[in-house]
C-alpha cells in the first residue's frame, strides 16, 4: 500500500495512463499537412525570428550567476544577450550592444565574476551591473544623448528551474507567472526549484530548420524505429498521454515499466521510472523530464536552415548528493545519443526540403502535437 493517498494530479494520470494502456483512450487529431514552405520561405523566417525575440527561452547555467558581479554572455535567436548579478542582488538581462554606437560591451561566450562595471572597447563609454551608463570621455560633446538616456537596453529575465530565461525583446513588466503558469508550478513540484543545479551542458549547431527539431521530439511514433538501437525498448510504440496548455504541451511517454504499478503513486514524482515528461515551453525549449532530472534543450535558430541548440541536464537539490558525478554523465549520454539520432533525421530532412518530393510533409494522426505545435507558431506570427 502507498504510504500516503495520491493527489488528484497523481491519481487522474494514472488512470488516464492505464485506459491508454487498454486501448480504451488512445489520443488521436485528424491527420494533417504541413507545407515544405514553412521551413523555407525566407520572409516567413524573418517573421519568426521576430516573433521568437518577443517570447520566453532558457539561455544559461543560473547556478553561475549566483553570487553579486557574476556575469555572463550569451545570445538568443540571435540578439547578443548580457547577464549580470547586480550590488542589490538582482539578475538583470541586457542587450549586449553600447548605446553610443552599437559595439558589444563584451564577446559572447565570455563570463566571470565580481564585476561591477562593463567598459565598452571602442570609446569606453561605461555602464553599471544594473543598466546605466555611468560615464563616458568627453562627456560634453553628448549634449544631445544625455546619459540617462542612454543605458543599456533591459530584457525581462526570470530563473526557473535551475536556468536562467530572457526574453529578447525589450518588454517592461513581462507577466513570467503567466507564461510559465500551471507547467511552471508542476515542473517545480517535481525538484526543479530554485536550488535545483546543473550538471552537465552541451551547445552546437544543428543543420536544419528549429521547427524540424521540435517535429522530431514531439511525437513518438519514430522510437520503434529511428530509436531502434537506443531507448525503442523503454516506451511504448506510438503511444502518448497528451495535454495542450495554453501553447505549451505536456507529453507523457509511459514506460513499459508503467505494468509494474499495481495503484496509482502518491505524487507526480514518484512516477519516476514509470514514465518521461516532455515539457514543451513553447516556443522554443524542450524539458524532458527523466525521474531524478531534466535534460532541457533550447533552439535559437541561426538562419533558416541552421539551428543554434543550447542543453543542460539539471538535477535537483535531493539527488546531488545521493548520486553519483558517473551516473549524471550516462544519462547525459544517453539522451543525446538518442537526440543525435533525431538530430540526424531532421538534417537529412532539410536537404530534402528543396528536392520537390514533397509540397507538404505528412503528419498522421498520432503526430497531432506537432500540427498543434504549428499551429500555436501560426498564432505567434498573427
Ligand atoms: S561604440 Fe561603445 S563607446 Fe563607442
Ligand atoms: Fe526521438
Amino acid at each position: 500500500m502507498n504510504a500516503a493517498l495520491p493527489t488528484p494530479a497523481a491519481a487522474a494520470l494514472f488512470d488516464r495512463i492505464k485506459a491508454t494502456l487498454a486501448g480504451e483512450q488512445r489520443q488521436r487529431q485528424p491527420g494533417t499537412w504541413s507545407p515544405v514552405a514553412r521551413y523555407l520561405d525566407p520572409s516567413r523566417h524573418l517573421s519568426e525570428l521576430a516573433a521568437l525575440r518577443r517570447l520566453p527561452q532558457a539561455v544559461a547555467d543560473a547556478a553561475t550567476l549566483q553570487a553579486v558581479g557574476d556575469w555572463r554572455a550569451c545570445s538568443v535567436h540571435g540578439v547578443p544577450v548580457l547577464l549580470t548579478r547586480g550590488a542589490d542582488d538582482r539578475l538583470r538581462a541586457f542587450i549586449n550592444v553600447c548605446r553610443h554606437r552599437g559595439a558589444a560591451l563584451v564577446p559572447e561566450g565570455a563570463s566571470g565574476q565580481g564585476r561591477e562595471r562593463f567598459v565598452c572597447p571602442y570609446h569606453s563609454w561605461t555602464y553599471g551591473s544594473h543598466g546605466a551608463c555611468v560615464g563616458r570621455p568627453h562627456d560634453g560633446d553628448f549634449p544631445h544623448a544625455p546619459r540617462d538616456r542612454t543605458g543599456l537596453v533591459e530584457l525581462p529575465c526570470a530563473q526557473r528551474f535551475g536556468l536562467v530565461w530572457v526574453v529578447a525583446t525589450a518588454t517592461p513588466g513581462f507577466d513570467w507567472a503567466a507564461y510559465f503558469g500551471p507547467l511552471g508550478d508542476e515542473i517545480e513540484e517535481l525538484g526543479f526549484d530554485a536550488a535545483a543545479r546543473v550538471q552537465r551542458e552541451r551547445h552546437f549547431t544543428q543543420a536544419s530548420n528549429w521547427k524540424l527539431v521540435l517535429d522530431g521530439n514531439l511525437e513518438s511514433y519514430h522510437f520503434a524505429y529511428a530509436h531502434r538501437e537506443t531507448i525503442a525498448h523503454l516506451f511504448h510504440d506510438n503511444l502518448v498521454v497528451h495535454d495542450q496548455v495554453g501553447d505549451h504541451q505536456r507529453i507523457v511517454l509511459p514506460k513499459r515499466s508503467f505494468a509494474e504499478l499495481a495503484e496509482p503513486p502518491a505524487r507526480l514524482a514518484d512516477f519516476a521510472r514509470t514514465l518521461n515528461i516532455i515539457y514543451f515551453l513553447f516556443p522554443s525549449t524542450l524539458l524532458l523530464w527523466e525521474g531524478d532530472h531534466i535534460n532541457a534543450i533550447a533552439l535559437s535558430p541561426a538562419d533558416g536552415a541552421s539551428t543554434r541548440v543550447d542543453g543542460w541536464l539539471v538535477a535537483p537539490q535531493r539527488y546531488l548528493s545521493v548520486r553519483s558525478d558517473g551516473h549524471w554523465q550516462r544519462n547525459f549520454d544517453m539522451f543525446w545519443q538518442a537526440i543525435d539520432e533525431d538530430l540526424a533525421l531532421a538534417a537529412s530532412m532539410q536537404r530534402g526540403l528543396t528536392s520537390g518530393a514533397n509540397q507538404a510533409l505528412c503528419f498522421g494522426e498520432n503526430e497531432f502535437a506537432c500540427a498543434a505545435f504549428h499551429d500555436a507558431v501560426q498564432r505567434m506570427l498573427d
